[in-house]
């Protein structure tokens, strides 16, 4: 008789169809520790909807210094394993979530995008997928990125909802970072409320002035899939899922 009660809303995917930022290259960072965990990780992926997938690890100092010459094997290892085992999505290709550090700096001095000494592996295209540390904004950011567009990357700022220190000031640092033609990736489970209020907070007030270009889930392990099943099967998710669809370009890159 209260059958409806405990029935299970249903599961709507995600709002695109290529996941541009995640953790699944095993043990090379704090996302996937094994390739059985990548493997369980890629599949839950597939159930959300996703058809291609840019692995995006960490590139971070002094703590997760990878390479593409590190990446490459395991790269490769997981695309097979994946078809081995039937999973339907394409491991498209990888890249790196890299953190706007000296180490980066120093990278971005090798060459310029499309020069074969050039060590920086941007996503699909030109796109590079920055981040900020957590604690502190980084110095000088707009001379930093007048570099990296005059030297022929577009940006994609990873979850800049969660930089509280841009947060308040009237979002002035996002309209200007926008203004700066930097785009913006928020992360799925900021809106579910994963990394706290404020978070959540400006994850929606960023989609109200139009200002999240692209989605992604920053998938590191299998609680991120619980939670996001979770809200994918929300009423929330249900309201903002149109919205979702017509804002970003994930799958046009
Ligand atoms: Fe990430």
């Amino acid at each position: 008789m209260f059958d409806f009660l405990f029935k299970k809303r249903e599961l709507l995917p995600l709002p695109y169809k290529r996941e541009l930022h995640c953790h699944l290259i095993p043990g090379v960072d704090d996302g996937s520790r094994s390739m059985e965990e990548s493997l369980e990780l890629l599949s839950y992926l597939q159930k959300f909807g996703v058809e291609k997938v840019i692995f995006t690890p960490h590139h971070t100092s002094p703590r997760f210094m990878n390479t593409p010459e590190i990446i490459q094997p395991l790269f490769s290892e997981l695309k097979q394993q994946a078809a081995e085992q039937n999973i339907q999505i394409q491991c498209e290709d990888f890249s790196f979530e890299y953190r706007m550090d000296d180490s980066f700096i120093e990278l971005m001095q090798t060459g310029k995008y499309g020069d074969p000494k050039c060590q920086i592996r941007p996503l699909h295209g030109k796109y590079l997928l920055i981040e900020n540390s957590f604690s502190h904004p980084v110095p000088a950011l707009d001379k930093l990125v007048e570099r990296l567009l005059s030297d022929g990357y577009y940006l994609v700022l990873a979850h800049p909802e969660r930089y509280l220190y841009y947060c308040g000031h009237h979002g002035r640092f996002y309209h200007n970072l926008q203004e700066m033609q930097v785009e913006f990736q928020v992360n799925m489970l900021s809106f579910a409320g994963y990394y706290g209020d404020v978070t959540k907070k400006m994850a929606y007030w960023l989609l109200e002035q139009g200002y999240v270009n692209f989605l992604g889930t920053d998938m590191h392990h299998l609680h991120h899939c619980e939670l996001l099943e979770k809200f994918l099967r929300s009423k929330k998710y249900a309201e903002i899922y149109d919205t979702l669809c017509d804002s970003i370009c994930n799958d046009q890159l």
